[in-house]
This record gives C-alpha cells, sequence and structure tokens, in this order.
C-alpha cells in the first residue's frame, strides 16, 4: 500500500496541523473543508507556522515554498478520488462522521485508506458507515499536531493488518511515534486524562484550591508542562466536556461524571482559548 497523496478533512486546528505535518513529509495534500474561506484561514495558520521555522533557521523559504505548493484546496469530497488515504478531523459528532465517511465510501479509490482524528469516538462504529471497514481506522494527533509526538493508532473491529501496517509506517515518515490502540471509549489518551482535567474541575467546584493554585500543584508537582485547568481552556471546555460524557456513556460508570461546572461554563459560552473565556481569560 503506497500512499503518495492524502485528503485532510477540516482545516481547523487540528486539520490544519496534520496538514502541515503531511506535506512537510513530502505528500500531496487536499486540504477539504466546507468553505474556501475555512481552508483559507487554515492555510494562513500553516503559512505562520512555516514562517516560524524559517526564522530560526530549520528550513529555507525555498522549502517553506515548496511544502506549500502541495497543498490542493478542496471544498468537495469527490476530490478524495485522488487520494491514497483519507484523514478526517471534522467536528466531533458521530452523525455528521457517519455522513462523511458514507460519501468517501462512494468516491475513496477502493484502495484508499479511510482515517479518523477522532478523539474519542468507536471506530468500529465509523467504519460501519462504510462498505469497507477492514480499510477504517483511528488516527489519533495530539495538539499542537507540528509539535506533539503521538498518534495513537485505533484498530476497529474489522481493520485489516496489512491496514494498520500501513497507518504505521506513514505516521513515522511524518516524524512521529505511532502507538497501537484498540477500540474502547477514549482510548488510552483520553481515558486518562479527561478524568484528570474533569477532577480538577471537581476541585476548582468544591473549593479546595484556586485555579491558579491547582494549575501550579500539577506544574511544579508533577512536572506537567501546563496545569490541567489551562489543558482544558487549551483543549476546548467543549471538546473536554464532550469527550466525559462519551466516557461516561461509554462505561455507564459515574466515576466519568462531568463536574457540573464544566456543564456551567460550556452553556456560558466560555469555551476555553478559542472563545476567549475560560477558566483564564484570553486577549
Ligand atoms: N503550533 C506549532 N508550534 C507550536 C505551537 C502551535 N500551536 N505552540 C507551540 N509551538 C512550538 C513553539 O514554536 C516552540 O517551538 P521551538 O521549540 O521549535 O522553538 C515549542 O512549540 C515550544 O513552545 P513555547 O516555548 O512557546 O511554549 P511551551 O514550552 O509551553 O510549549 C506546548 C508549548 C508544546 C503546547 C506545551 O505547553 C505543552 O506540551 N502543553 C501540553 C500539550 C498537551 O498536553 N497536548 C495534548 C492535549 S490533549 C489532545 O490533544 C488530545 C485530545 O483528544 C483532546
Amino acid at each position: 500500500m503506497e500512499i503518495k497523496s492524502v485528503m485532510i478533512i477540516g482545516a481547523g486546528q487540528m486539520g490544519s496541523g496534520i496538514a502541515q505535518v503531511c506535506a512537510q513529509a513530502g505528500y500531496t495534500v487536499y486540504l477539504n473543508d466546507l468553505k474556501e474561506e475555512f481552508i483559507e484561514k487554515g492555510m494562513a495558520v500553516i503559512s505562520k507556522n512555516l514562517t516560524r521555522q524559517v526564522d530560526k533557521g530549520r528550513i529555507t523559504e525555498e522549502e517553506k515554498n515548496d511544502i506549500l505548493s502541495k497543498f490542493i484546496h478542496s471544498t468537495t469530497l469527490q476530490d478524495s478520488q485522488n487520494v491514497d488515504i483519507v484523514i478526517e478531523a471534522a467536528v466531533e459528532n458521530m452523525e455528521i462522521k457517519s455522513k462523511i465517511f458514507k460519501e468517501l465510501d462512494i468516491y475513496a479509490p477502493a484502495h484508499a485508506i479511510l482515517a479518523s482524528n477522532t478523539s474519542s469516538l468507536p471506530i468500529t462504529e465509523i467504519a460501519a458507515a462504510t462498505n469497507r471497514p477492514e480499510k477504517v481506522i483511528g488516527m489519533h494527533f495530539m495538539n499542537p499536531v507540528p509539535v506533539m509526538k503521538l498518534v495513537e493508532i485505533i484498530r476497529g473491529l474489522a481493520t485489516a493488518d496489512e491496514v494498520y501496517q500501513a497507518v504505521e509506517d506513514m505516521t513515522k515518515t511524518l516524524k512521529k511515534v505511532p502507538v497501537e490502540v484498540n477500540d474502547f471509549p477514549g482510548f488510552v489518551s483520553n481515558r486518562v486524562l479527561m478524568p484528570m482535567i474533569n477532577e480538577a474541575i471537581f476541585t476548582l467546584y468544591e473549593g479546595v484550591a484556586t485555579k491558579e493554585a491547582i494549575d501550579e500543584v500539577m506544574k511544579l508537582g508533577m512536572n506537567h508542562p501546563m496545569g490541567p485547568l489551562t489543558l482544558a481552556d487549551f483543549i476546548g471546555l467543549d471538546t473536554c466536556l464532550y469527550i466525559m460524557e462519551t466516557l461516561h456513556e461509554g462505561f455507564g460508570d459515574d466515576k466519568y461524571r462531568p463536574c457540573p461546572l464544566l456543564r456551567k461554563y460550556v452553556k456560558a459560552g466560555w469555551l476555553g482559548k478559542k472563545s476567549g473565556r475560560g477558566f483564564y481569560t484570553y486577549e
């Protein structure tokens, strides 16, 4: 299974990061979103990241232009007919993902792998929307994608061994480290991370300490690069809530019950860094 071209669906925070690392690894990248303006926004972030690399002397201006020339803008899933793998990074909603995968199954060539960057939704259920469940797999990148080394690779119930192998090989070409996991709610990353963040929110909710104190304890005491409340703002509080709900529903265990304060913030539109306010405020 030789992979030369890739389609990334979603030009947001995760999609543009994945597109950037794919183009830097030499793949032709179809960057797909609903509207050209969303793609332009994603390309502006990619271009800014590459300029920073030029300024730091890591790549030349010529290499930057070469990377940018790898991109093809796409506003239709029909373009998936030209690629060997699709990596979907659209919104975390099963109905939307199923619809996208159903459409990809029509247009993408028979050999094409269909991957999802979902952070917690079942790969097996996404795969069931297609007639090629053996070619459907999870490729869960971490934020910020250009910096973080991990890609969690999730096998659905029917994922073929050669598909897993091709995705693992591709991940290494992106200079990332693949880690294999099976398809259970939250996989490994969010099953461990999100309850910690949720517990930090309970700690704030119950008045155990201030938000600054909670973050400081975890930063200095556990050597985490950022405290859990800052990290929650960085990930997006709506995403944190969605993942906690997926864990709660998936396992049916109250130990995954989302903190009422998290629900309250999301209802208020305090979604973290992206909305200008979460546990902290942002310019
Ligand atoms: N895009 C590209 N590069 C970025 C970046 C971004 N958004 N943010 C930071 N960087 C780069 C900087 O340019 C800098 O590069 P150089 O070292 O080459 O100069 C480097 O990262 C370090 O940046 P800073 O010095 O500005 O800041 P920092 O040392 O605090 O690092 C950080 C920033 C890497 C984000 C660090 O704070 C960190 O590791 N935070 C935790 C990140 C984390 O836990 N991510 C996982 C989130 S969970 C997830 O993604 C899964 C999910 O499903 C929810």
